[in-house]
């Protein structure tokens, strides 16, 4: 039986009928077309689903969609303004935050939710933060450093 959702992503309003058991992730991707927040593992271990839910770092594979009737969610196409990149996009390309670049929308929405959450005052601390976002490229240093300089 499908249930009522009402959420708002990206700064627009949808009212859906959804199934109980249907992902936060998989409403994104599947359902709205919202393809740049990617699926890894799907059992949140890798980070790469990353979302925020009213400006809390989400990992979106672990969320049933219907627990956010009335969220407000940010995925990675909801973060530039316009034609403008977020400060954290530039970083990224700036200094290399990416290699093959599957992991990048969720090392992005993680890293800005760093910095939001206030965890980004050291190098130990982006890492432990950032720990949940796997990048199989090996790109860790690059993204400290993207991180550090829009926290500077
Ligand atoms: Fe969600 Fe890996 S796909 S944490």
């Amino acid at each position: 039986e499908q249930m009522s959702l009402s959420i708002e992503i990206n700064g627009q309003q949808y009212n859906l009928k959804v199934e109980p058991r249907l992902t936060l992730l998989d409403l994104l991707r599947e359902r709205l077309k919202l393809t740049g927040t990617k699926k890894g593992c799907d059992q949140g271990q890798c980070g790469a689903c990353t979302v925020h839910v009213d400006g809390v770092r989400t990992n979106s594979c672990l969320s049933l969609a219907v627990m956010n009737d009335g969220a407000k969610v940010t995925t990675i196409e909801g973060l530039a303004n316009g034609h403008e990149l977020h400060p954290m996009q530039e970083a990224f390309i700036k200094h290399d935050g990416f290699q093959c670049g599957y992991c990048t929308p969720g090392q992005i929405m993680s890293a800005v939710a760093c910095i939001h959450e206030g965890h980004a005052n050291s190098e130990t601390e982006i890492r432990e933060f950032m720990s949940g976002n796997i990048c199989r490229c090996g790109a860790y240093a690059n993204i400290v450093n993207a991180i550090r300089e829009v926290k500077a």
